[in-house]
């Protein structure tokens, strides 16, 4: 009587190829020694052919037992695909999205999570919105999803995915004498009074570097620790300043002077980024994938770097 070929006997059978051993496929089974066997004896009548011979101690593959076996990855392959599918699609309709975004991030994380809620409304999302420490509290204790950071930090090891232009541009009131003149070297806007994020922002380091290559430093006039603060100050006439251009989003043009000072606008990105090691869920890779895909508008030279950021990758300083 001929049988039909079962899900467990392919699956025993993988075992016992892969392994090249009966015993060690039970084990792995977590099945008995004469279960194997018996299996193995169906699937061998149902075949017609013998699927393997014991040589020594091993068990090998005869030609047509290599064919089934290639015939049974591909089976797993698939099916291992459909359920991988139906997971993220489950996963799409209730997840949990936990997002941590550093200061100046909070000018364009909350539309990007809005236009993702729009898309899977069943998804609960969360985002807060912090400083550089606690990003660092947070990732040591695996507490989010996905960081959003103009820096990825080099305190630990990070994958890091570009995913927008971050530029640095100076900003003046709009009555400004330097809002008219063109080309402005750095030497002259660092006699300027210039109002400054506090230390450890990344806009700040970034600014301070450019000023360092060039031999220069500024003095800042103030520091503050907010970048509306800054422009509420950059109003009221108190000095110049430069900020993320995504902190201009919500204001109208003109009511800003944008400087044409050498070396800016200072070509930065903002950076999605994980701790390296840890396989983030499928709702954090829809939503990466979102902000990829969310980058059409970006500089080619994002683009660019994209394939090599893709792995663990320390913070370009
Ligand atoms: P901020 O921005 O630290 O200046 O707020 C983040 C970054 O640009 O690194």
């Amino acid at each position: 009587m001929r049988h039909h070929t079962t899900f467990r006997q392919l699956e025993i059978f993988e075992a016992i190829a892969r392994l090249g051993s009966f015993t060690r496929a039970s084990e792995e089974l977590y099945l008995t020694q004469p279960t194997v066997s018996m299996q193995m004896k169906k699937l061998t009548d149902t075949v017609g052919a013998p699927l393997v011979e014991q040589v020594g101690k091993k068990v090998l593959l005869t030609e047509d037992g290599q064919e089934l076996a290639q015939a049974t990855r591909e089976i797993f392959a698939i099916l291992d695909r459909y359920t991988m599918s139906v997971a993220q699609r489950r996963g799409l309709e209730k997840g949990k999205l936990k997002l941590m975004a550093i200061t100046t991030a909070s000018y364009f994380a909350p539309r990007l999570l809005g236009e993702f809620s729009k898309l899977h409304p069943g998804i609960d999302v969360s985002l807060r919105v912090t400083n550089k420490e606690q990003v660092l509290a947070s990732m040591a204790d695996n507490l989010d999803d996905l960081y959003l950071l103009g820096t990825p930090p080099e305190e630990i090891d990070v994958v890091a995915t570009p995913i927008m232009d971050n530029p640095i541009v100076v900003l003046a009131a709009p009555d400004h004498p330097l809002s008219k003149e063109k080309h402005l070297s750095l030497k002259r806007l660092a006699t300027e009074p210039w109002i400054m994020r506090e230390a450890g922002s990344g806009t700040r380091k970034a600014i301070e570097r450019l000023f360092q290559e060039h031999g220069l430093e500024i003095r800042p006039r103030l520091e503050l620790g907010s970048n509306e603060a800054i422009k509420q100050a950059i109003l009221a006439g108190l000095g110049v300043s430069a900020l993320s251009s995504h902190a201009l989003v919500l204001h109208q043009p003109g009511q800003f002077a944008v400087l044409d000072a050498e070396g800016f606008p200072i070509q930065r990105h903002w950076y999605a980024v994980y701790p390296a090691g840890r396989k983030i869920s499928v709702v954090a890779r829809a939503f990466l994938d979102f902000l990829l895909g969310q980058s059409g508008s970006a500089s080619p030279e994002v683009k660019a770097m994209r394939p090599s950021a893709s792995g663990p990758r320390n913070a370009p300083g």
